[in-house]
């Protein structure tokens, strides 16, 4: 039998043929067996680290997915690679159009060890939204270098290629390491963005200060160099898991009163403040969960790191809660309408003299809690409910219990001389199927704080 080596192609082929192996993360001889194989009409080993399903997924090593983009650090970026593996983390990385200018797809994927991610549109990967999988299989992203441009996207939520996709795709903490000309970087744009960024819960790591690549150039705006990331990459990645118990769980949190349209500018409402259900929000944030707030009309600043979504009737928060589902966990603590005004003026109903009173009419609002924990598909593995009573607290929380079908109610004495409804504290009494624990008088973050551990307590740390 004839014999050929991949020495003995041409250079045009070879080129090819290594590019094509980076890419599926296999040696050049592997990827021509692969060749091989297909023509021969046999069905393709799978490639080691192909999909972004394969490789450090199934280990339980740590996760990185490198963003580079397209700065003159972008080289420091590789020696970060070599760093992180050095330390045992398992290495993705996604390389900019820009970036492809400064590094190559192949010397990065070298380093990491598997294929280099590029493109947002390529059908190897995208017929199972490779995108999103990218995003979801990394317990942290690192942007290095993150340039003005992808911070400007990120701050914005643009999403226009596969790095950005990825970034907004993503429930995994983001590490910056910014990187660009000082005059850039002390741009007012740039540091809108950059308080836009902090707010959103993304790490910084820079920029350091000192002597740009540019001639005479000096001043802030150097990328940290690649040890310093490497360090910041494991105090994150420590914090993530020692104190996130709940980092991967999805967490639904509905919070607020709701207002019934009387017509288009009178409504009915109650005296929730939403506090309790943000202290909630922010407390799952914290505890690493993915948290979707669903709040209706209140004064309260929205949680660090929380999507929240504002909803005004009961209706409109049923409607988000379904969207929002699958999660884990729905915590219902909106103080929501019981009814509604049957016939809402679509126009504002105009006082005449000598006119009757208009009568309202009500009727019943849908029951948020008793829907979502009566589900057949998609009930979230735990619900929570809030009762709010002004009398026979306990024994009004167990028959809610049990008429809602949910797994815990978190019972609170609302009567006014408690000052809990728009108050700073509570005093909670959680009703399980198992009993009832009392809570000691608290402040509603010390409550929510409580309630998060004991999620956590229960649920376990078990990644999904
Ligand atoms: C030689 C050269 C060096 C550059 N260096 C930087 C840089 O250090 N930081 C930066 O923010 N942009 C830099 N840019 C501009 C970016 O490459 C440009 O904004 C690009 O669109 C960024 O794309 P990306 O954010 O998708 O990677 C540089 C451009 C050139 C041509």
């Amino acid at each position: 039998m004839a014999s050929l080596t991949v020495r003995q192609l041409d250079e045009a082929l070879k080129q090819q043929l290594r590019l094509r192996a980076a890419r599926n993360g296999r040696s050049v001889e592997d990827e021509v067996r692969s060749i091989l194989r297909e023509a021969a009409g046999e069905t393709e080993a799978p490639a080691q680290p192909a999909a972004p399903a394969a490789s450090a997924a199934a280990t339980s090593q740590a996760r990185v997915l490198l963003i580079i983009g397209g700065g003159i650090a972008a080289y420091k970026s590789l020696d970060l690679i070599r760093r992180l593996k050095e330390r045992g983390y398992a290495v993705r990385c996604i390389l900019t159009q820009a970036a492809a200018e400064f590094v190559t797809p192949l010397a990065a994927g070298a380093l990491a060890g598997g294929r280099v991610y590029t493109d947002l549109f390529n059908p190897d990967h995208e017929f199972d939204v490779g995108h999103i999988r990218l995003a979801r299989e990394t317990d942290l992203v690192v942007v290095a270098p993150a340039t003005a441009d992808l911070m400007a996207k990120m701050a914005q939520g643009l999403v226009g290629d596969l790095a950005t996709a990825v970034l907004l795709a993503t429930r995994a903490k983001i590490l910056l390491a910014p990187a660009m000309n000082p005059a850039m970087w002390s741009h007012k744009a740039t540091q809108r963005n950059l308080s836009q960024l902090k707010a959103d819960g993304v790490a910084l790591i820079g920029p350091n200060a000192g002597e740009m690549a540019e001639r005479g150039e000096h001043g802030k705006g150097r990328m940290a160099e690649p040890l310093e990331i490497a360090g910041a990459v494991d105090r994150l990645l420590k914090a993530e898991t020692t104190l996130q118990p709940l980092k991967g769980k999805r967490i639904l949190i509905t919070a607020g009163p709701t207002h019934e349209p009387i017509d288009p500018v009178r409504y009915i409402a109650n005296r929730s403040s939403g506090k309790q259900g943000y202290a909630i929000a922010a407390a799952a944030a914290e505890a690493g969960a993915s948290v979707t707030l669903i709040s209706g009309p209140v004064t309260l600043r929205k949680p660090d790191g929380v999507n929240v979504i504002e909803v005004e009737s009961a209706r409109d928060m049923l409607g988000a809660v379904e969207t929002a589902l699958p999660v884990d966990i729905a915590i219902f603590a909106a103080a929501v309408a019981d009814w509604r005004v049957a016939n809402a003026g679509e126009q504002k109903i105009k006082k005449q003299a000598g006119a009757a009173v208009p009568q309202l009419s009500l009727t019943e609002n849908p029951d948020i809690l008793s829907t979502i924990a009566h589900r057949s598909k998609d009930r979230p593995p735990l619900v929570i409910g809030f009762a709010a009573e002004t009398e026979n607290v306990i024994a009004n929380a167990k028959a809610k219990l049990a008429r809602k079908g949910c797994d815990w109610i978190l019972a609170n004495d609302v009567s006014p001389a408690t000052g809990i409804m728009g108050g700073d504290s509570n005093t909670i009494h959680l009703v399980t199927k198992d009993g009832v624990d009392d809570w000691p008088p608290q402040s509603k973050e010390e409550a929510a704080a409580m309630l998060i551990a004991k999620i956590a307590a229960t649920i376990g740390k078990d990644r999904p």
